[in-house]
């Protein structure tokens, strides 16, 4: 398969440029990208390029429809230099769930799982060495097929591009739940990693910000009672002992950090709930002060502690704990991540 992935190696690499020390998230890229085209009805042949612009015709049904979704994976290097990747097929799946709900041609694994593995390869020195960094892998599909009729493209581009990454956020979170914008609804696609769902939240995300809150928390769009998901993550609410996450329905992104996360929670002995989370409940707790965490878990943010909430006017701190159920599950997770313990699930995948 690999020779079947044409290689076009970059004259001179721009890695020297890099301070790996002082990483931001997602904003210096890697030497090379992999590119797909789908045109006739079938995805060609994969090419691993240098990272650069793209082309596209004015009418490209992209500018216009949104047809456009995207992943995000990160590749780890352990001690002995083995490049890691976490559950990559669970992203190769959700990717093509989110193509079928786009109407977007899905995408075979093996151009996936063979193309992202060859770029790493070619670009393994990008792979961040220092704890807390990574490659950040951003694989997405969008329709580059023209025309001003409202109707799927008939042609589309596959892409991974990478970033060596630090922490996606750079200090405390104080979270705003949101009483009149949603994010999603029923029956819509807040479940496919589509990227018009992020367009749609910039908006009540800045309202938010200039209120002092660096993210939003959705609740469902009907009642604005119960707590969803953050704006690139899932939310757990720690209440007492009991871990709660939301379950996940089609407003909301199955998140592999967060199925992990309640497999590693139980292992660990933690009483984990996925149930329905009323705000009610949430400031009830926090009133009383057993609410004792609540934490954001996503791939870029891997787990972020929420320091604080706002609610109807009025703002809920949550206690700096020195044992916290966040702490003792990012080390768990990062550990198993970077190959520094045993991975009893197969979640780790060397390249
Ligand atoms: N929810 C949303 C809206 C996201 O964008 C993300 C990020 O991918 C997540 C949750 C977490 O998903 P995962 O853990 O698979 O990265
Ligand atoms: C991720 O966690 O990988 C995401 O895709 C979130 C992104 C919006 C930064």
């Amino acid at each position: 398969m690999t020779s079947y992935i044409e290689i076009q190696r970059i004259e001179k690499s721009k890695i020297a440029t890099v301070d790996f020390d002082n990483l931001p998230f997602g904003s210096v890229y890697s030497d090379h990208m992999l590119e797909c085209n789908f045109k006739d009805g079938t995805w060609q042949k994969p090419v691993i390029k240098p990272f650069a612009p793209i082309s596209l015709d004015p009418s490209a049904k992209i500018f216009h429809y949104g047809q456009s979704i995207f992943e995000g994976m990160k590749a780890y290097k352990d001690d002995s230099e083995n490049t890691l990747l976490f559950r990559p097929l669970d992203n190769w799946k959700r990717l093509n769930k989110s193509a079928e709900r786009l109407m977007i041609p899905e995408i075979p694994e093996e151009i996936f799982m063979e193309g992202l593995k060859t770029l790493l390869k070619v670009d393994s020195d990008w792979i961040p060495r220092n704890p807390g960094s990574s490659l950040y892998i951003r694989p997405f599909m969008f329709a580059t097929g023209t025309g001003f009729h409202a109707s799927p493209a008939n042609e589309y581009k596959f892409i991974i591009a990478t970033a060596p990454s630090g922490a996606y956020f750079a200090g405390k979170v104080k979270v705003l739940i949101e009483e009149k914008y949603a994010r999603a609804a029923n029956g819509g696609v807040g479940y496919a990693k589509a990227g018009g769902n992020y367009a749609a939240q910039f908006y009540p995300t800045q309202l938010a910000i200039e209120k002092g809150y660096n993210q939003v928390v959705w609740t469902d769009d009907n009642t604005h009672q119960f707590i969803e998901e953050a704006g690139a993550m899932n939310i757990f609410v720690r209440i007492n002992n009991t871990l709660i996450t939301s379950p996940t329905s089609d407003r909301i992104l199955d998140g592999i950090t967060r199925k992990s996360i309640l497999q590693i929670a139980e292992d660990e002995g933690i009483k984990t709930e996925v149930r329905k989370i009323s705000v009610g409940e949430v400031v009830k707790a926090a009133k009383e002060g057993c609410l004792l965490e609540m934490f954001g878990a996503g791939t870029a943010a891997v787990i972020s502690p929420i320091t604080g909430f706002g609610y109807q006017e009025n703002d809920y701190e949550l206690p700096v704990l020195e044992e916290s159920f966040a702490s003792q599950l990012k080390k768990k997770i990062t550990d198993i991540q970077t190959n520094k313990i045993e991975d009893p699930y197969g979640w780790r995948v060397i390249v």
